[in-house]
C-alpha cells in the first residue's frame, strides 16, 4: 500500500552521502516535464530546473539546493513535448511529419539513477507493488494535477477517501474555489461518481462548461503520493525568491496544499499577491488569512525557513510557521486553521503563477526539504 509504505525521508541526509560534483539540469524549459527526486518527492517544471546552481549566499543556508527559473515569456505549463517537436520541425526545412498525440514528457528515474539515488535494485523494490497500468496511470497523474482519474487508478487504496467530503461538497461548505480544476464532473462523469459501495448518492450534476485554463508557468517540487484523510505530516523546506520578482493580482503560489479528493484543487496557499505575501485558504474562504508585514520587501531576497504540520481530512488542522533568516530584520508568518484539509493531498512548493504580459522572470531557490509522517 503506497500510503503505508511511505517512509519519512530526509532528503538532505540521503544526499549527504552522495558526491554532488556539479549542477544537474532536470528540466530545460522547452516543454512541461516531470520527474522524481526520491520515492516520496517529485518535480514538475515548465521552466528551467536545476539541482544545484545556487549562489553562495543562498547555498550557505540551503545545503541541498535547487534553482528554478521561469522566464518572462514562454515556459508555459500547457506546452507539451509534441508541441515543442512540432514547432521545431515546422521551423526547419524538413517536411512536416504527423505528430503523435499530445504527450508531456516524463523523466522518471534517469537522473536519479545517474546520481545513485535510485539504482536498478532499489527502484524495482519501490515500483514492484504497482501493475504496469498503475505505473502508467501514475505517470499521467504526475504530469497533470487535474487528472484525478489517473491518480486514483494509480493509487486505488486511496479511493475510499475520495468522496469522504462529498456531503460538504453538495452543501457548498467546501471546495469553494476550484480554480485549478476546470469543469470538474463534466468529463468522464461515470468515473467521477462516488463508488456505489460507499454511498448511494450520485455525483453532483454540474453543467459547467470547461473553459481553457489561463496560461500558467509552473516549477514545483512536491510530496508523492498524496496523503490521505487522518494522516498527520510534518514538512520543512527552505526557499528564496529573487528580489525584484514582479507580482500582480493574479495568482503566484510559493507553496500550496493540493487536494485530489472531490474535485481537487488548492486547500491553503502562500501567494505573492500585488506586492504582499499572503496566506490564502480556499476552503475557509479567506484571501488574506495571514500576511508577512503586508509586503514582499523583506521576504524576497531572503532565505525563508518553512515549517508546516498538517492533519488531512475533514477533521484536519494546519499549523504553519515561516521564519525569515535576515538577522537584521527577522520576521515571521504564522497561520493556523482547523477543519477540512483535503485528502490524497500533496505539499507543493516552488513557483507556480499565472502568466501575464509584462511580468518579470522569476528565479527562486528551494531545498533542504523533509517530510515526516507523525500519525
Ligand atoms: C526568455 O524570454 C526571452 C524573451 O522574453 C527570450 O529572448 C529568451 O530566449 C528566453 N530565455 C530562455 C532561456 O528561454
Ligand atoms: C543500490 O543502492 C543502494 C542504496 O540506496 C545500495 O545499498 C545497493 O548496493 C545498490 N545496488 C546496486 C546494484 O548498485
Ligand atoms: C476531531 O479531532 C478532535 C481532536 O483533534 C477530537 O476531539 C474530535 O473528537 C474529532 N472529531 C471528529 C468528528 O472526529
Ligand atoms: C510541527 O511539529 C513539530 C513536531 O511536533 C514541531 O517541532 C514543530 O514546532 C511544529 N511546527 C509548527 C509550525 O507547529
Amino acid at each position: 500500500m503506497p500510503s503505508s509504505s511511505v517512509v519519512a525521508i530526509t532528503l538532505a541526509a540521503l544526499l549527504s552521502t552522495i558526491e554532488l560534483a556539479s549542477a544537474q539540469l532536470l528540466a530545460n524549459g522547452d516543454y512541461f516535464q516531470a520527474g522524481n527526486i526520491s520515492p516520496t518527492w517529485r518535480w514538475q517544471a515548465s521552466g528551467v530546473l536545476y539541482h544545484g546552481r545556487c549562489p553562495f549566499s543562498v547555498a550557505s543556508q540551503i545545503s541541498d539546493c535547487y534553482q528554478s527559473v521561469l522566464n518572462a515569456t514562454g515556459d508555459l505549463e500547457s506546452t507539451t513535448q509534441s508541441d515543442y517537436l512540432a514547432a521545431m520541425s515546422s521551423s526547419s526545412a524538413a517536411a512536416a511529419q504527423p505528430t503523435s498525440p499530445a504527450r508531456r514528457s516524463i523523466n522518471f528515474g534517469g537522473e536519479l539513477a545517474a546520481r545513485g539515488v535510485f539504482n536498478s535494485s532499489n527502484y524495482a523494490v519501490y515500483r514492484k507493488s504497482m501493475s504496469a497500468t498503475q505505473k502508467s496511470a501514475e505517470q499521467r497523474a504526475l504530469m497533470d494535477d487535474e487528472d484525478l482519474e489517473s491518480y486514483f487508478e494509480a493509487f486505488p487504496d486511496q479511493l475510499p477517501y475520495r468522496f469522504a467530503n462529498y456531503m460538504s461538497y453538495t452543501h457548498g461548505s467546501s471546495f469553494k474555489a476550484k480554480r485549478q480544476v476546470i469543469g470538474c464532473g463534466t468529463g468522464g462523469t461515470t468515473t467521477t461518481q462516488p463508488p456505489s459501495s460507499t454511498t448511494t448518492t450520485s455525483a453532483p450534476a454540474t453543467s459547467t462548461t470547461a473553459t481553457p485554463p489561463s496560461p500558467r508557468q509552473r516549477n514545483e517540487i512536491f510530496t508523492w503520493p498524496g496523503a490521505t484523510a487522518g494522516q498527520t505530516w510534518h514538512y520543512t523546506w527552505k526557499s528564496y525568491q529573487s528580489p525584484g520578482t514582479s507580482t500582480s493580482y493574479n495568482f503566484f503560489h510559493s507553496w500550496q496544499i493540493l487536494r485530489r479528493d472531490g474535485c481537487g484543487g488548492p486547500v491553503v496557499t502562500l501567494d505573492y499577491l500585488d506586492g504582499n505575501v499572503v496566506i490564502q485558504d480556499t476552503v475557509r474562504g479567506c484571501k488574506d488569512c495571514a500576511s508577512y508585514m503586508k509586503h514582499t520587501l523583506g521576504w524576497f531576497g531572503q532565505v525563508i525557513y518553512h515549517d508546516l504540520n498538517i492533519t488531512y481530512g475533514l477533521n484536519g488542522s494546519i499549523n504553519y510557521l515561516a521564519k525569515v533568516s535576515n538577522a537584521l530584520r527577522p520576521g515571521m508568518l504564522r497561520y493556523s486553521a482547523t477543519g477540512d484539509m483535503g485528502s490524497s493531498a500533496s505539499l507543493k512548493f516552488g513557483a507556480y503563477r499565472r502568466a501575464i504580459s509584462g511580468m518579470s522572470p522569476s528565479t527562486s531557490y528551494v531545498g533542504d526539504f523533509t517530510q515526516t509522517q507523525l500519525a
